[in-house]
């Protein structure tokens, strides 16, 4: 799935089939999180990872519902090559700037699907030396999990849809939609197998 493809990419109102959460429902997810993570927090400095690309609009809501000192740091691990089939391997793109050698790691997720993007950040950064290593999703696929991987939060269960928006994308399209919804089938139709 070269560029090309993409030149003539759809207006976003023309993607989208569904609405599943609104701005408010993502709000409050982060309020709800928010919260949590500042009992579960207090006392401690962790560094908070994100996972680039998805993470990123989650992350600067999320952090603001957090009253916790903390550090930021980034992390890109692809495990879905160019179309949203996973390829079953994960590769780092973009490491860690930070020694997380004794640290508390929170790993911010858009979502966590088959578990295994997720298993593969847990065990690198608990190889590095982390005093813990806990994460953080939006939205959790459960029904599709097939690693063996702790999510410890999570904004809301979500079925075996392909959803946009809020940080996940299509191509690394839509992230921008300032909610979740489940992309047209046919939408997907024309991009696959091409
Ligand atoms: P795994 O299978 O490793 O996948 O848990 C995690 C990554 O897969 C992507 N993913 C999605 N992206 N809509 C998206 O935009 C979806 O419905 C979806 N399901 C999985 C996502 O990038 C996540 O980090
Ligand atoms: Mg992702």
């Amino acid at each position: 799935l070269g560029v090309g493809k993409l030149v003539k990419a759809d207006n976003i109102n023309d993607i989208i089939d569904h609405k599943l959460f609104s701005e408010d429902d993502i709000h409050e997810m982060c309020v709800r999180l928010g919260k949590q993570l500042t009992e579960d927090y207090a006392g401690k400095k962790p560094l908070v990872v994100g996972a680039l690309k998805g993470a990123i609009y989650f992350l600067t809501d999320l952090t603001r519902q957090m009253d916790v000192a903390h550090q930021l740091d980034f992390i890109d691990v692809s495990s879905y090559g160019d179309g949203f089939e996973s390829t079953g391997k994960v590769k780092i793109v973009t490491d860690l700037a930070t020694d997380v050698k004794d640290r508390d790691v929170l790993i911010l997720e858009d979502i966590v699907d088959t578990g295994l993007t997720l298993k593969f950040m847990k065990d690198l950064i608990k190889k590095r030396g982390a005093k813990s290593v806990k994460c953080c999703a939006m939205l959790n696929k459960e029904s599709r999990r097939n690693v063996d991987v702790d999510l410890e939060y999570y904004g809301s269960k979500v079925g075996n849809e392909f959803v946009v928006g809020y940080g996940l994308d299509f191509l690394n399209m839509y992230r921008n939609i300032p909610y979740v919804g489940v992309l047209k089938p046919e939408v997907i139709q024309k991009y696959v197998n091409k």
